[in-house]
């Protein structure tokens, strides 16, 4: 018969769940990751039930030399999981008091609705400060790509189409851009999610003299004024779980952003593009194909950001018809948030580690953004600059690309002689706009491809990464 356990639900029921139910509702197959957060909020708790008069301190002894002992166990693997104990909670304190009959005392003023917030909420601190780590290191691996290739041009594209030139460099910097949104969007996740819920019981507080500041402190859970931060609703606190959908939120966008770059990717390396050339190491072959080198890494990247905007959906259809408060739908929040920040982090750190494996075909390149097609605006600018308004410069452009096509030769080969006969502003000097380095160089604007932008800024996040 099965020993009954010292953290069971006790005097209301006579027998435990039956077996069907008791895997339905167990979470501990998942929630044992918690169980290192579990242990400091306990640690935390035990100290402050001394600090007022709660717990002696041989008792708080026990507790902690029982609780370090079972860190131990388990960072050893050789702690035993009982899914009859249904989670990590109840399997950590049953153990503790099975060692130090002082355990027994432990949940005084605790409930399992503000333990499970105070785990998730340090769990998710942790992930989110590896996670714009693991970020950084992106922006740094597509700036490191870019300044490796500072020179190379390619055609910059809208429908697809090829627009105007730009440095290869400046397409890769557009990404490091939206990664900063997505770091500054996990810290500002971060801020809400740094707030102690622990001493708001089940629902209801306690009524006992819990020191709630003295908790949050031992536990990091202070502003830049190292003032306390302590949730000022117990029923808000007990059922609040906007730090979740938060989290899932601002993964879903990096996961977006992540996708639309493995996009590029793809393209990228087609015969078609053949911008550049990952190392054999981060393809794939194709079990059929001989010839095949497929960039599996980017697409499964692209891939994945379907489950991390899932995963935000099913957080927000979770919550979204839930009474207050902490109802047991809520349980069903961990599997969501782990997966949303496994997801996103190894995509993040394959992404870079591709990148860091990846080499660009100048010549294509080249080719490619040799295409004076692609500085027809800068011949309307010319006119602009000879006075004709831009309306009128963008038609007369256009006979000039009508001309060139009739004609089947590229923009560039259309003598003076014809522009002129389109068009008289057009003088002898229009030849250079044609030269692709000083297109280049002429594009001043902050933010613009241009050579000395494209300097600025390669050096504006050089400076900014390695900072951290
Ligand atoms: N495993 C539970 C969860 O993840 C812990 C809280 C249980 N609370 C309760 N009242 N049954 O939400």
């Amino acid at each position: 018969m099965k020993k009954k356990s010292p953290v069971s639900r006790s005097g209301r029921f006579g027998k435990g769940p039956a077996a069907d139910a008791a895997q339905f509702t167990e979470s501990i197959s998942f929630d044992w990751r918690l169980w290192e957060h579990d242990i400091l909020g306990s640690l935390a708790h035990a100290t402050m039930l001394q600090s007022i008069g709660l717990l002696t301190k041989s008792e708080l002894a026990s507790i902690q030399k029982a609780l370090d002992q079972i860190a131990e166990e388990i960072c050893a693997g050789k702690f035993k999981w009982d899914a009859s104990l249904e989670d990590v909670h109840m399997n950590i304190e049953a153990e503790l008091t099975r060692r130090a009959s002082a355990g027994a005392k432990l949940h005084t003023g605790r409930s399992r609705n503000d333990q499970v917030a105070l785990d998730l909420r340090m769990w998710l601190r942790d992930e989110i400060v590896v996670l714009n780590r693991a970020i950084r290191e992106l922006q740094l691996a597509l700036v490191t790509l870019g300044s490796k290739n500072r020179d190379a041009l390619i055609p910059g594209y809208t429908h697809l189409q090829r627009a105007q030139p730009v440095y290869f460099a400046h397409h890769l910097l557009a990404y490091v851009e939206m990664l900063e949104r997505d770091c500054e969007r996990f810290t500002d996740c971060f801020s809400r999610t740094n707030v102690c819920p622990l001493g708001s019981g089940a629902i209801a507080g306690s009524t006992l003299p819990l020191d709630r500041e003295l908790v949050a402190r031992l536990l990091g859970f202070v502003d830049g004024k190292d003032q306390a931060r302590l949730t000022q609703n117990s029923m808000d606190a007990v059922s609040d779980r906007d730090y979740v959908v938060e989290f899932c939120s601002s993964s879903a966008l990096l996961a977006v952003h992540l996708s639309r770059l493995a996009e590029d990717i793809v393209l990228w390396c087609s015969a078609e593009f053949s911008f550049i050339k990952i190392a054999d190491a981060y393809t794939t072959g194709s079990s059929l194909m001989p010839q095949k080198k497929n960039p599996d890494i980017a697409e499964l990247v692209r891939g994945k950001s379907g489950r991390v905007i899932g995963n935000l959906m099913a957080m927000l259809t979770l919550l979204k018809g839930l009474p207050m408060t902490y109802n047991r739908d809520l349980q069903e929040d961990k599997e969501r948030l782990f997966d949303t920040a496994n997801t996103v982090h190894s995509s993040v750190r394959l992404m870079s580690a591709m990148l860091n494996n990846t080499a660009v075909n100048q010549s294509t390149c080249e080719k490619a953004a040799g295409d004076p097609g692609l500085l027809a605006t800068d011949l309307a600018d010319y006119l602009v600059v000879k006075g004709m308004p831009f309306r009128q410069a963008h038609h007369v452009v256009g006979a000039v690309v009508a001309a060139a096509e009739r004609e089947s030769k590229p923009l560039n080969e259309i003598t003076v002689a014809q522009l002129q006969k389109i068009d008289t502003h057009f003088g002898n000097d229009v030849r250079e706009i044609f030269d692709l380095k000083r297109a280049m160089a002429r594009r001043k604007a902050i933010g613009s491809p241009g050579t000395e932008q494209l300097s600025r800024q390669l050096a504006r996040w050089q400076k900014f990464l390695q900072a951290r």
